[in-house]
């Protein structure tokens, strides 16, 4: 039995691991134990939202969309499915009143001359044609644009990272580096990013890939050039040799949650970028900005051995061109992604959104490391119908951090040059440099450290928004939003806004669900008095939502999760609204070493999409059995081909009921 652990389980570990930081949160030391529960909020309702929103804007749907419902009138059952027991093995399950097929894998074609996937002659010219590796974030863009379809669409996909070891018939027990060849490290590149392809629901039901969309694009960090702009684009802690102006980047990496906007372009979050730099910083300047996130990262991609960019030694800036948003328009496949630098920088989970009262837009995003933050862009403008009107609008407005109080309160802290100490007395001679060292601005206005914040939702039929805390091991120090020390389980926060609008610099905060066994008082879970075995889970972290009020709860347990649950990560619908708010259920279950992501829904609510990533990797050696860790020769499983010698393979799903109504009922 090997000790070997896969990347991801290295980089769950090390996500767990806070990082030193210089300056303390004041006022957590002052926080203690909240006792009292606040009592359910009724919420504003749907149609109070709406009547603020122009119906163009509306009808831009995006992952989020949902099926027409109120959340006060629930249906009594709320949960219109079969739950799937708790359990782990080879495969998935669906509930057994809906199906899940197998849309696309890695290395199915995404471009239309692309091969098949031969994993004894991977090629980085094939991969850069075919779908890519750790499929994560999802988003649906109804097609034509501007239609509610829910028959045919783009799907924006994120690539988070790769497990080499399960790609590669070849990859050794030793010696990596040699196995490392310029091919390998580039087949690795071209197999991260994302992918845009079309899809489209036939006759029979079953959705397809177009194969030969025009729309099909890869997006990767070996050959798609972005471009930087807002505060930072241009500036010298940007510029490098290969791009002494500082406005072009090669690519983007490590991709986890994302959002669609309203104006229909696809936003992917920049999380681990640190685990792919090697070498000894040569900027004294950026020493304790590379220290604050990690970089170069304690495990790594040897893509610097060829690529000098991810070399600190020859390029210290490199590393500050990484941790943004970038905003890419699935609908022009010639364009350039770029990469809005006004949203800050940092390990972000994800970027969803909602509209303010006055139709700017608010984006949400978790930083997700221990002990790190909740942030919120608002834009400085408004959201126009005219979408290239939106083109820039990304690149001005405020960025705020989150500070939760003991009492249930709550404060967005902006951090904006020359307001609050972030002067020149704390080294930061402009926003650019508020901006790149996003993490220690915030550090200096005090914002809450949280038990490592993932996807960040609003809920559009209650405008409330969701954070997935989804663990701390690490943590010791226990407040009111962070309530229990080697958090393992995780916990699901709700903000909610003032006046019920985005824009607000205020909001009261409760956990809806603090996550773990009910049965085992030492968990200290909390769950509605109704939740069962099949009902509970831990580690959340992607969310989408419904007009029924439900979260849509994927987990994410990694190694952790025979500790965590002692069963395989999973998708779940919770109530977040009336009498059963804290109640959920578990409606599909992934194979061994997978975690689920990215669910999206089409506007129906009758299909939904789901990620299942890097199966058969994380956590194997305690699965029982077969207890070691998974090889390309030796996989815990060959899910989803069960053929022989393909290993298991990243893959989305397509959900949907047998009775053809709304997924979840
Ligand atoms: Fe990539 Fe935060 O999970
Ligand atoms: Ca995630
Ligand atoms: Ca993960
Ligand atoms: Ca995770």
């Amino acid at each position: 039995m090997t000790e070997r652990k896969s990347i991801g389980e290295t980089i769950e570990e090390l996500d767990d691991v806070a990082i030193e930081r210089k300056t303390a949160a004041p006022l957590a030391a002052l926080w203690q134990r909240r006792i009292a529960r606040r009592s359910f909020l009724t919420g504003m309702g749907k149609a109070a939202l709406l009547a603020t929103t122009s119906p163009a804007i509306l009808s831009l749907a995006a992952c989020d969309d949902a099926p027409e419902a109120t959340p006060t009138q629930l249906p009594d059952d709320i949960f219109g499915f079969e739950a799937v027991p708790s359990g782990i093995d080879g495969t998935h399950h669906v509930a057994a009143d809906h199906t899940a097929d197998i849309l696309i894998r890695w290395g199915d074609p995404v471009l239309k001359d692309a091969p098949e996937l031969d994993t004894h002659n991977q090629s980085a010219t094939a991969q850069l044609g075919q779908f890519g590796y750790n499929n994560d974030f999802i988003g649906f863009i109804p097609l034509p644009y501007g239609s509610n379809a829910s028959d045919r669409g783009l799907l924006c996909i994120h690539h988070e990272y790769t497990n080499d070891e399960l790609m590669h018939p070849r990859y050794p027990e030793n010696n990596l580096l040699a196995f490392y060849t310029r091919e390998i490290v580039e087949i690795s590149m071209a197999a991260h990013g994302g992918s845009i392809i079309e899809v489209a629901r036939g006759d029979d039901g079953k959705w397809q890939v177009v194969r030969d969309s025009p729309y099909n694009r890869r997006i990767t960090p070996l050959a798609t050039e972005m471009h930087l702009s807002g505060p930072v684009a241009g500036h010298p802690r940007v510029q490098t040799s290969e791009d002494p102006e500082g406005r072009r980047v090669m690519g983007t990496f490590n991709n986890c949650a994302g959002g669609i906007t309203p104006w229909g372009t696809w936003l992917m979050s920049e999380e681990n970028f640190n685990f792919y730099f090697m070498g000894e910083n040569a900027d004294e300047r950026e020493a304790e900005n590379h220290k604050r996130l990690g970089v170069p990262g304690r495990i790594s991609y040897p893509w610097g051995v060829y690529h000098k960019r991810f070399d600190l030694a020859q390029e210290p800036h490199e590393p500050n061109r990484y941790g943004w948003v970038v905003e890419v328009d699935p609908l022009d496949p010639a364009s350039t992604p770029i990469k809005r630098t006004a949203l800050g920088r940092f390990k972000r989970e994800g970027c969803e959104n909602a509209l303010t009262k006055d139709n700017r837009l608010a984006l949400y995003m978790g930083d997700d490391q221990a002990f790190e933050y909740l942030y919120k862009f608002v834009t400085a403008e408004k959201v126009r119908e005219d979408r290239a009107a939106n083109a820039s609008l990304l690149d001005s407005g405020t960025l705020y951090v989150a500070r939760f109080e003991e009492d249930g309160s709550g404060t967005w802290l902006p951090l904006v040059f020359g307001e609050n100490g972030l002067d020149e007395t704390n080294g930061f001679a402009s926003q650019a440099d508020v901006l790149i060292e996003t993490r220690r601005a915030a550090d200096l206005l005090g914002a809450t450290p949280l038990d490592r914040p993932e996807d960040v939702t609003p809920h559009e039929a209650t405008g409330r928004v969701y954070v997935a805390l989804t663990n701390a091991k690490e943590r010791e120090k226990t407040d009111a939003v962070n309530p229990r020390a080697g958090n393992i389980w995780g916990q699901v926060l709700e903000l909610t806004p003032a006046d019920g609008d985005h824009a607000s610099e205020t909001f009261t905060w409760d956990l809806i669900v603090t996550c773990g066994d009910p049965a085992d008082p030492a968990v200290g879970a909390k769950w509605h008095e109704e939740i069962d075995a099949d009902g509970w889970f831990t580690c959340p972290d992607n969310f989408t939502t419904d007009g029924k009020g439900r979260l849509w709860v994927t987990t994410d347990q990694g190694s952790s999760w025979k500790k965590a649950s002692g069963s395989a990560d999973g998708l779940y619908a919770l109530a977040t609204t009336g009498e059963k708010r804290g109640v959920a259920r578990r409606i599909f279950r992934a194979p061994v070493g997978a975690e689920v992501c990215g669910p999206c829904f089409t506007p129906d609510g009758k299909t939904l999409f789901l990620a299942v990533q890097h199966p058969g990797a994380d956590g194997t050696k305690d699965y029982e059995g077969f207890e070691r860790a998974s090889t390309f020769h030796d996989p815990a499983t060959r899910w989803p081909d069960f053929a022989p010698d393909m290993p298991p393979r990243p893959s989305v799903l397509v959900i949907t009921a047998k009775n053809g109504g709304p997924v979840g009922g």
